[in-house]
Parts: C-alpha cells; structure tokens; sequence
C-alpha cells in the first residue's frame, strides 16, 4: 500500500510540496484548505500531471478533514505568509489560532501521525503544534534548517564556482533574524569553507542567508519564499517515509540537549521512520553557543506571547 501525506494549506508552499512529493512518487496526497475550490483545482491539476510525469500516486484536493484520516506524515504550511516590510514574527497571533485548529482536527484523524510544521514564525508553530497535538516529541518537526542550509549551500556554490552536491552546510538556532549558520561544520567536498572563503567574505555570506528569506519577499511583494521551502520540506518527508536514518538540521523539541529544555529550535537530527530517532549534539565553540542561546531567547520570548513557553 502506498504511504499517505497530507498538507495542509494549498498556497503557493503547500501545493509546491504537493507538487515535489508527487513527482517523486512518494505518497498518495491529500492536499487539504479552508478556502473552497483551490485546493480542488490545485489537486486535480496535478494529478492530471502524472501521466506525463510517470508516477503512480492519487492527489486529491478537499476541504474535509475526513479524507485525511490515517496520514503518515502530515505538512501543515497553513497561516497567513509574510508582505514586504513584515518580520516572521509578525504573524504570530493569526498564526497560533489557525496551528492550534488544524492540529487539534488532524491529530483526531491520525493519531500514528508525524507532524511537519512550516507555518511561520517555525519554532513558535512548531512548539505550539507540538504542545497542543499531545504527540511525542519525535513526532513533531519543525522544517527550518534544511531550507536556512539549503540557501547557505547555494551561496557558497555560486562563490566558489562547485557544485551544488559537494557542498554542505549545517544552519541551527531559530528560523529567524538570530539563526547560526555555522561555518565551521560546512564544507566543500569535506574541505572547511573556511579554508575556502576569506572571513569577511564568508560572514556576508552569513548574512545574506539570515536575510534570505526577506530578500525572496522583498523581490515578490505579495507573498514568500516557496520553491525552495516546499523542496526541504519534501526533503524531510522522503527521510522519514523511506526511513533514510538522513542528518538533516529540523526543529526539535530540546529537553537538556546543548543545555537548552523546554523549548524547539534548529538542531541537527536524525529523521528516520519513526520521525526525530535522534538528536545529534555536536561541539560548539563558546561563541557558537552563546549565539544558539540567544536565538533560543528570542524564540522562547515569542512562545511566552501565545502562552506556549
Ligand atoms: C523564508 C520564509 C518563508 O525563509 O520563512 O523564506
């Protein structure tokens, strides 16, 4: 029997990922929305992709929660996405009513779940998904780092003139203007980028990735960033539904590890069936900690707002 996914929200991040999971033949979607016709339209239009595309995989678009009884893996990018001039955080109130429904009514119907959260701002929708649905902890992932890494790769690709496979990154902390890129952990072909690119040269990088996800809304105006989250997104989901054991850096809820509890924030884990089956921990510098405890506050600050803290 195929797998099944749900996604929640068909806006222009929830139909990508629908898009990218279909076309690797990954699950049967449910494309699910509140407005009425899109996700339909959307689901339909896709699905009349597949001949073409070559997959197996049935898309269905709705508005009834009903047909997303027994998901595996459920996406929920739902909530209203940023304008010009707006920060993530702005959308925090709006945001924290429309994650507290959806949860509540997909959990219902897929209590085996594993929750992907991509509704912003992350780690507060991530926390707040984790602590409304009553699932276990390795059952609710924020995606972050992977698109935060992803960004950070392409820079440094485009730099050094290599290809995009021979870079890696790690991005950690919060999905926000205090996240960590951490140079020291990326290279090129296992070659530290910091052999590679001059310090100055290397923290503007740092900087255009913190700033990454404005400057795609700066160039749209009316909406953010989707190609790229929906592809991390889709990243994550073949981890878990091929149980790849894959190191990918997500929000997870931390309970002691690199001395922070109570709390979600980027930190690499392993993704596998069974969702977070670890939590990598890894040496920082003192610096590089001092950096995750700020993002950590300023995330743990934004909880305490919606009373999620
Ligand atoms: C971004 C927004 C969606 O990083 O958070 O593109």
């Amino acid at each position: 029997m195929r797998k099944k996914v749900t996604v929640v929200g068909s806006g222009n991040v929830g139909a990508t990922t629908a898009h990218w999971i279909a076309a690797k033949e990954l699950a049967d979607v449910v494309l699910l929305d509140v407005i009425e016709g899109v996700p339909q339209g959307k689901g339909l239009d896709l699905a009349e992709a597949m001949p073409i595309a070559k997959q197996d995989v049935s898309i269905i678009g709705t508005n009834d929660y009903a047909e997303t009884a027994n998901s595996d893996v459920v996406v929920i990018t739902a909530g209203i996405a940023r304008k010009p001039g707006m920060s993530r955080d702005d959308l925090l109130n709006t945001n924290f009513k429309i994650m507290s429904d959806v949860v509540s009514k997909v959990v219902a119907l897929s209590p085996q779940t594993i929750l992907i959260v991509v509704s912003n701002p992350l780690d507060a929708m991530a926390q707040t998904a984790y602590k409304q649905s009553g699932l276990p902890r390795e059952r609710v992932i924020g995606m972050a780092g992977v698109l935060d890494s992803a960004r950070f790769r392409t820079f440094i690709a485009q730099e050094l003139r290599v290809s995009v496979e021979n870079v890696t990154a790690f991005v950690l902390g919060g999905h926000g203007d205090t996240m960590v890129p951490l140079s020291r952990y990326s290279s090129v072909a296992g070659i530290p980028i910091t052999e590679l690119i001059a310090p100055e040269r290397l923290e503007a990088m740092v900087q255009r990735t913190r700033d990454g996800g404005a400057e795609i809304v700066k160039y749209l105006k009316t909406g953010s960033a989707y190609y790229a989250p929906s592809a991390a997104t889709t990243e994550m989901v073949e981890a878990i539904l091929k149980d790849k054991k894959k190191i990918l850096p997500c929000a997870a809820y931390l309970e002691g590890e690199y001395g922070i509890s109570g709390l979600y924030i980027g930190v690499p884990c392993k993704l596998g069936a069974g969702g977070i089956e670890q939590i990598v921990e890894i040496k920082l510098t003192a610096q590089e900690q001092a950096a995750l405890q700020k993002s950590a506050d300023s995330v743990k600050e934004l909880c305490s707002v919606i009373g999620m803290a």
